[in-house]
């Protein structure tokens, strides 16, 4: 059973890597252009807050080559783009929010035109009050939505009887996305008020509302289509409906085909990015390090609107446990509202940033109590039959993470390697090693129950290739190879026999976001679905046709087989297609068994949870804060994998992009509001010498208890907390100036500067 459970292929690459390499994969930009195309560029606003006392477009309308401008009066539908909370203006209109938010466009014959002429705005503004940072907001009571609460137990007389407290702060910075491929949309008017729309999007549908309601039209009347994205990350679940809505209101006042493709710089200046957080906590502990109780307040930068931020904002309340029982608990989340971008989905949704603080609290215990924080960690991991409750109330019942650190641990050396690291900190003063191991438990579906549906359409033509269609997007991890790879195991094939097809809104209907991790979880299960329909009818022609007894039928290696015959895969489809039997089929599936209150914050939100670990060894430079990752050794838990190298490409990919958000990623805004690490001179994210020369990933031998596809588990943002490992390296490093006993104030990102600003106050601390 489990062989044949066992996707086709398995290890192979991913559908499109020939084109990628090659330079040939189409992506929104490379689709052959209709004629009469113009080309958009943004007027931005360059206060932090302001009401806009009068624009004068005149100049911009005269311009070379401008062929027309947009401003809100020119939305003939609903001037929002909002995701949930309809507070997210297309472009603004009396009032702007940040600096960078868009408050007109302009179409022209090329973009140079467009965006010279842009520059050509006179815009005035009367300043308003501007808040720019998280602890001022919170000061402020100033939130985009209202604040969360979770309690379990009576934190409060739990941290009153521990025998020890841990009380501090810790902040976290936001991260910028980063894809390869900017924001784009392209839309071309068709007949009858309708709209084709190619978006880089991993939410099409989202597109197709948003665009509707600005244009005052029907869904029916929207196409969106969506190949390929070069990345996503996160950042183009919401925040592609701006750029999707303003070219559609361009095509429709101007009855053109129009292309909106952002320069890095105006990407990075309007779009939103990873929340930065601020934690202060209390957390009670006795004599081995047994946590009792924790205290936390988590304020997120929200930005100017809630976007996201309630979705994210929840998954870091959920995720504040991390692997770790906490006894009694009680959690406060803010959406901090700060006139900057608005924040919104990144890889791992909040989650990383709720569980890097208990890590963070968890380091300081051990730090305290004099032990190897590994110890304390594996101390405090939810039990198997007791203990294993989360403070949200969903019982952990496919725990693996005593096995999988145990196994980790050994293989990667750690208690050889936590002496040697001892020893050279002995003999060196100016360099200093660290050593860390971190684990993760990351819940998998989406919070909003609803969401977690999908479908799908199966077409198997007459010579036994086929074509799927499901509801998800790709954005180079690999959904569709997944996808085909389940359909071929469905139908017996090989995969090289399935095509996977764009996304697109005529197809299959509303779609969720292809975020959450959820992307194979729920379409690989709708294309199964679809696929055995079809299968069920083949079975049933066998019998009928054949005489075969339905139960010997067999479907693998491109035949069919029974007891006494078989039949060629495309032989028996024409065959079945002569005989009228139905060679297509759509399939649906949705996730069974989620509830989430969202008031009391309680239920069983997650299908499953996905674990994994990582050890990091570095060496850092006291005097410079320079630091290099020497090896990382990572365990992670992808159940049975669809696609063991899509796997391992996801996990080390996830794990090098959070090293980037937790060492050298910085976001900087200055006084005026302006973000001023808009571009990669100034905001650096990791490249291949920032890989470590040994670099150890392994799957760790499971399969999901849960009946998910293929028994997998969903890889896309789990492995985003294995770097925390590298960030707990740094701080080890840092902390045997002072012979670990004190406790290194650390701040992510853990720039140089960062580092440096530790051991001033370690060494402050130390004389
Ligand atoms: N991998 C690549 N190469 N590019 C991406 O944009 N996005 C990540 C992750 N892996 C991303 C990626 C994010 S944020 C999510 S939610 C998942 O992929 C989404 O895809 P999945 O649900 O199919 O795993
Ligand atoms: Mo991923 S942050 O859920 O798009």
């Amino acid at each position: 059973m489990r062989a044949k459970e066992t996707a086709p292929g398995r290890a192979i690459p991913h559908e499109s890597a020939s084109l990628h390499v090659a330079g040939e994969a189409t992506y929104v930009d490379d689709i052959p252009e209709l004629a009469g195309t113009l080309y958009v560029a943004l007027g931005l606003s360059s206060e932090a807050h302001a009401r806009i006392r009068s624009i004068d477009l005149e100049a911009v309308q005269n311009a070379p080559g401008v062929v027309g401008v947009i401003t809100a009066a020119d939305i003939p539908g609903v001037n929002d783009c909002g995701p949930i909370i309809h507070d997210d203006p297309i472009l603004a209109d009396s009032e702007v929010q940040f600096v960078g938010q868009p408050i007109f466009a302009v179409a022209a014959n090329s973009y140079t035109a467009a965006r010279k002429a842009v520059r050509l705005a006179e815009i005035d503004y009367e300043s308003l009050p501007a808040v720019l940072d998280v602890a001022t907001g919170r000061q402020q009571q100033s939130f985009v939505i209202p604040p969360m609460h979770l309690r379990r137990g009576d934190a409060e007389q739990a941290l009153q009887s521990s025998p020890s407290r841990s009380q501090g702060a810790f902040s976290i910075g936001g991260q910028e996305q980063f894809y390869l491929e900017g924001q784009i949309s392209y839309v071309a008017p068709k007949e009858d008020g309708c709209f084709h729309l190619w978006c880089s999007t991993q939410h099409p549908t989202e597109m197709q509302q948003v665009v509707a309601h600005a244009l005052g039209i029907d869904f029916n009347q929207v196409v969106v289509e969506m190949r390929r994205m070069g990345g996503g990350f996160g950042g183009k679940e919401s925040q592609s409906a701006i750029f999707a809505c303003i070219a559609a209101v361009v095509a429709s006042k101007l009855g053109r085909p129009v292309k909106l493709r952002l320069d890095r710089d105006d990407d990075m200046t309007i779009t939103g990015k990873r929340h930065g957080f601020e934690f202060a906590y209390d957390v009670g502990y006795d004599d081995d390090g047994q946590i009792h109780a924790a205290r936390v307040d988590m304020a997120a930068q929200a930005g100017f609107s809630a976007d996201l931020s309630g979705p994210v904002v929840t998954r870091a309340v959920c995720h504040f446990d991390n692997a770790y029982y906490l006894g009694d608990v009680a959690i406060d989340a803010y959406s901090v509202r700060t006139n900057t971008q608005s924040n919104t989905a990144f890889r791992g949704f909040g989650g990383p940033q709720g569980a890097i603080a208990i890590e963070y609290i968890i380091d300081n215990i051990a730090r305290q109590l004099g032990k190897d924080p590994l110890q304390v960690r594996k101390l405090n991991f939810y039990g198997r039959d007791e203990r294993n409750v989360t403070p949200y109330g969903q019982t952990v019942s496919d725990n693996v993470i005593h096995e999988l650190v145990d196994e980790l641990e050994s293989s990667s050396d750690y208690s050889a390697r936590r002496k040697a690291v001892a020893a050279f900190n002995r003999d060196n003063e100016v360099l200093r090693k660290g050593l860390a191991l971190t684990p993760l438990k990351f819940g998998i579906s989406f919070n909003v129950v609803h969401f977690n549906q999908a479908g799908a359409l199966v077409h198997v033509y007459t010579d036994g290739s086929v074509l799927v269609n499901h509801g998800g997007t790709e954005m180079g991890q690999g959904l569709h190879t997944k996808v085909s790879q389940v359909v071929a195991l469905e139908l017996g094939i090989d995969v090289r026999r399935v095509r996977a097809t764009a996304n697109d809104t005529s197809k299959v209907a509303n779609t969720s976001a292809t975020a959450a991790s959820t992307g194979s979880d729920l379409n690989g299960k709708a294309a199964q679905d679809a696929a055995r329909q079809i299968r069920n009818r083949l079975i049933r022609f066998i019998a009928e046709e054949h005489g075969a007894n339905l139960a010997d039928i067999e479907f693998a290696g491109d035949r069919v087989s029974w007891g006494s015959g078989e039949i060629a895969f495309d032989e028996l489809v024409v065959q079945a297609y002569q005989n009228r039997v139905q060679l297509w089929s759509d399939g649906f599936y949705k996730t069974p068994g989620l509830s989430w209150d969202r008031e009391a914050m309680q239920g069983s939100p997650f299908y499953y949870f996905s674990y994994g670990a990582a050890v990091s060894e570095v060496v850092v430079d006291t005097l410079t804060g320079e630091w290099k990752l020497l090896r990382a050794d990572i365990l992670h838990d992808a159940g049975n994998s669809i696609n063991p190298v899509i796997d391992i490409g996801q996990i080390e990919g996830a794990f090098i992009q959070g090293m980037g958000w937790l060492t050298s990623e910085e976001l900087r805004w200055n006084e005026a509001g302006r973000l001023i690490t808009h571009a990669p001179s100034t905001y650096k994210i990791p490249t291949i010498t920032d890989c470590p020369q040994k670099f150890n990933t392994r799957l760790y031998q499971n399969h999901n208890v849960e009946d998910t596809i293929l028994r997998s588990k969903a890889v896309g943002e789990p492995p985003l907390l294995l770097p925390f490992s590298v960030f707990f390296a740094i701080r080890d490093a840092i902390a045997s100036l002072a012979d670990n006993r004190i406790n290194p104030p650390l701040r992510a990102p853990a720039t140089p500067e960062a580092i440096l600003d530790a051991i001033d106050a370690l060494r402050g601390e130390h004389q």
